[in-house]
């Protein structure tokens, strides 16, 4: 069975306020896209990976991923991204090659996951699992609320789920290649993750133990957790 990975990278990365697009942003000096390239490829049974360029910027990803040291065992592809995740991800999908039978789909803003979580979401699909996802309970309390009608108005709650059975859920999300491959042919809503669209089609989603550091590099503030985390790993 082999095995590649999907890594979304051609979000603009506008909650991480003005600049280059996220994925292309530096962590402490090497561009964040590159980190997560490494730790997708730090997986010995990931042959292949294929990152999804923002639109107008496969060229200078394809130089970056030549300008880094990567493993000699993993082959590249570069495919220029969508308006939205979804449409960025069918566009990896649609560049794999026949010989993958196991996807494994990756956010270029989650750099950090270890390699441990990766071979476990694999491991799993691997164990027949059509879709796989690493999550982590959650530390707050969610409440669901009703959206303001106007800016500034409060906002009543509506719900307060039990926390114990909630999980955030993060990256990478692991997959039967013929199943997610339905599944983008036939969910047209708009979602968040990979594995909803499995859900929808009626199929098992399960859950593998994330990592704290897998987290998703998403505001400022996540920037600086990040790069501290590499200190702390001397990198
Ligand atoms: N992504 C993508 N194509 C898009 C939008 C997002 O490939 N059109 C990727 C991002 O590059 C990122 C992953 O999907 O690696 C998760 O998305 P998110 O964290 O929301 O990143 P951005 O969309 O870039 O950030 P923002 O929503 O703040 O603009
Ligand atoms: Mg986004």
């Amino acid at each position: 069975i082999r095995t590649a990975a999907v890594i979304p990278a051609a979000g603009r990365g506008v909650r991480l306020g003005p600049g280059a697009p996220k994925a292309l942003r530096a962590l402490n000096g090497t561009p964040m896209l590159i980190h997560a390239v490494r730790a997708l490829a730090a997986s010995r049974a990931v042959s292949l990976v294929v990152v999804v360029a923002p639109p107008d910027g496969a060229g200078e990803v394809k130089s970056l991923l030549d300008a880094h040291a990567l493993p000699e065992r993993t082959d590249f592809l570069v495919v220029p991204g969508g308006e939205s995740r979804q449409e960025s991800v069918k566009l990896g999908l649609d560049a794999l090659p026949a010989a993958y039978d196991i996807v494994l789909v990756h956010d270029a803003a989650r750099p950090l996951v270890p390699v441990d979580t990766v071979d476990a979401v694999i491991e799993a699909v691997r164990e027949g699992a059509p879709a796989v996802v690493p999550a982590l309970p959650l530390a707050d309390t969610v409440k669901e609320v009703e959206p303001a009608a106007a800016a500034g108005e409060p906002e009543p709650v509506v719900a307060t789920p039990e926390r114990a059975r909630l999980r955030a859920v993060q990256t990478p999300q692991g997959f039967d290649r013929a199943t997610l491959v339905r599944a983008h042919e036939t969910v047209t809503d708009n979602v968040t993750d990979d594995a909803s669209m499995v859900e929808q089609l009626g199929e098992t989603v399960v859950v593998v133990p994330g990592h704290e550091e897998a987290f998703k590099v998403t505001r400022p503030l996540d920037l600086v957790l990040a790069e501290a985390v590499l200190a702390r790993r001397r990198l």
